[in-house]
């Protein structure tokens, strides 16, 4: 299958794409995790892409579309991927369609997590994160590791995103509502689009989704 997930900044995208990768067995591309290893190795990618991110707003379309389009050409992605916060405005979701269109493929569905902004701030404020992989996500109270600021998955160290203060939060709330939500009326418009709620039990929602997407999946 080939999957977008979308969602405000805290939505509880990157938990789900790790499970629904898992389940679906398709690799989990995400920009964000892409430009943290960037960063983490201190590449002119990272380097540009630090400020942008600190300052919550998004990285210039020319360097994530080609970072991207590299991630899905990999031959892990040739059966399928499940995107996670790409594409994120309607011109990267044009050169997604083209991509796709000159290999002959298409996309399976667009799956959207609501969640209300209140609970997005509680569960920014605590996240906490792995130094050694940003894909091992945990919360101070949520889902918080068996040691205080360790690892559960790989033993590194827990740390809070530059990018969680309550400011860049603010910004990041407001470049999804005006440049990443027109890209749901963009995938109605190709039918694509199955919304759930992401409140409730991580393992709840995680079946929610599988249910949706085998709707979807049932239809084409
Ligand atoms: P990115 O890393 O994609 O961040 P985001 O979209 O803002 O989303 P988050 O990672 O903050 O949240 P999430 O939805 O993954 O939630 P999570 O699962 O961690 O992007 C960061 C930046 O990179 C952007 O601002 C931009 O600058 C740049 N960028 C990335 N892609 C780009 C692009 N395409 N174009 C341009 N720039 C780009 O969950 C959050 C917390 O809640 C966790 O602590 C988790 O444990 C907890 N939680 C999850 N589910 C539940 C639940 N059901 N109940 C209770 N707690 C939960």
């Amino acid at each position: 299958m080939r999957i977008v997930l979308v969602g405000p900044p805290g939505a509880g995208k990157g938990t789900q794409a790790t499970r629904l990768a898992e389940k679906l067995r398709i690799p989990h591309i995400s920009t964000g995790d892409l430009f943290r290893a960037n960063i983490s190795r201190q590449t002119d990618l990272g380097k540009l892409a630090k400020s942008y991110m600190d300052a919550g707003n998004l990285v210039p379309d020319e360097v994530t579309i080609a970072m991207a389009k590299d991630r899905m050409e990999q031959p892990d992605a040739v059966d399928g991927f499940l995107l996670d916060g790409f594409p994120r405005n309607v011109q990267q979701a044009e050169a997604l369609d083209a991509l796709l269109k000159s290999e002959d493929i298409k996309l399976d569905a667009v799956l959207d997590l609501e969640v209300p902004e209140e609970e997005v701030v509680k569960r920014i404020a605590g996240r906490r994160i792995c130094r050694n992989d940003s894909s091992h996500v945990f919360h101070e109270s949520y889902s918080a590791p068996k040691q205080a600021g360790v690892c559960d998955t790989c033993g590194g160290e827990l740390y809070q995103r530059d990018d969680d203060s309550e400011d860049t939060v603010r910004t990041r709330l407001e470049v999804y509502h005006t440049q990443t939500e027109p890209i749901i009326d963009y995938y109605k418009a190709q039918g694509l689009v199955v919304t759930i709620s992401s409140l409730g039990p991580v393992d709840e929602i995680t079946r929610r989704a599988l249910e949706a997407l085998k709707r979807e999946d049932a239809t084409q």
